[in-house]
């Protein structure tokens, strides 16, 4: 079985690793079944959003085995001890499980490493109900390390027409790169009391229909700057309570899709 996929991409500091986080939270209270959770920013730092520690990123695997391939224990082949050693460094929580992928080794290194990367990224998606990516703006990790679809892509931006204008081109990138995306949205993220009538017209001429508004959430900023987890987040946050309203559309698309097959 294929897990839904959902994942999230936007302009850096837009929001999308919290995003992400409030997500990831709110469907392992549903309870409905394991989420995966994948850190796909080479700045990894979704691990701290949910409060789990990583030893290592895929990245730093992929380059580890490129130079000890040819040292390996006796009796194991290449791609034995390159999916032991993944198993690894999947990371286990409650109802939840995180892989970060780090820094990749660039896109012309079709190496067998990769190529057992990506059968195993696929294999593993299998045990899961969600899994939720947490996107660099470029989305390269998406077109590159799995073969599964992406049921719906959240493009999260502020008010600003800088990051308005990323999720215009991150959209069209979507396109141009080829992936499997079925549904995509707008989430706009720490809005101010009123959002300023300019970016109400840029945001009319994006195209992308907004999913939800999250407003500007003083605690989130605060649990940022002491390092903490969004666990400590209080239940009657604004900014969770959008995120749920979020989550709710997103989980009857995917109803509504499975209506019309
Ligand atoms: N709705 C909000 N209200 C207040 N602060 C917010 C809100 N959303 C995000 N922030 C704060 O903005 C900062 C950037 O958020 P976050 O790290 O989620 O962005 P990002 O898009 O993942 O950034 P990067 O591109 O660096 O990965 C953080 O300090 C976060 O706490
Ligand atoms: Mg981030």
């Amino acid at each position: 079985m294929k897990p839904f996929t959902i994942a999230i991409a936007g302009k850096g500091g837009t929001g999308k690793t919290t995003v992400s986080g409030l997500l990831i939270q709110l469907l392992v209270e549903r309870a409905e079944g394991p989420v995966l959770a994948i850190d796909a920013d080479p700045n990894a730092n979704l691990n701290q959003a949910l409060g789990l520690k990583f030893e290592q990123t895929i990245g730093g695997l992929e380059r580890e085995t490129l130079k000890t391939l040819t040292d390996l224990p006796a009796g194991m082949t290449k791609g034995r001890y390159i999916e032991y050693r993944l198993q690894q460094l999947l990371v286990e929580a409650e109802g939840l499980d995180l892989l970060v992928m780090g820094r990749g080794e660039g896109p012309e290194c079709y190496c067998i490493v990769n190529h057992i990367l990506r059968n195993y990224m696929d294999f593993l998606a299998g045990n899961y109900k969600y899994m939720v990516m947490d996107n660099e703006a470029g989305m390269e990790h998406i077109s590159r390390r799995t073969t599964t679809d992406v049921d719906v892509l959240l493009v999260v931006s502020d008010a600003n027409p800088v990051a308005i204008r990323a999720a215009e081109r991150i959209d069209e990138l979507v396109d141009e790169l080829n992936i499997n995306v079925k549904e995509r949205y707008l989430v706009l993220n720490n809005l101010p009391d009123r959002l300023p009538q300019k970016a109400k017209e840029m945001l009319e001429g994006t195209g992308l229909e907004v999913v939800g508004e999250i407003p500007r959430d003083e605690a989130l900023l605060g649990l940022s700057w002491e390092g903490k987890s969004l666990e400590s987040l209080s239940p009657d946050s604004p900014a969770l309570e959008a995120v749920r309203v979020i989550m709710d559309r997103v989980l009857c698309s995917r109803e509504r899709a499975f209506l019309s097959h």
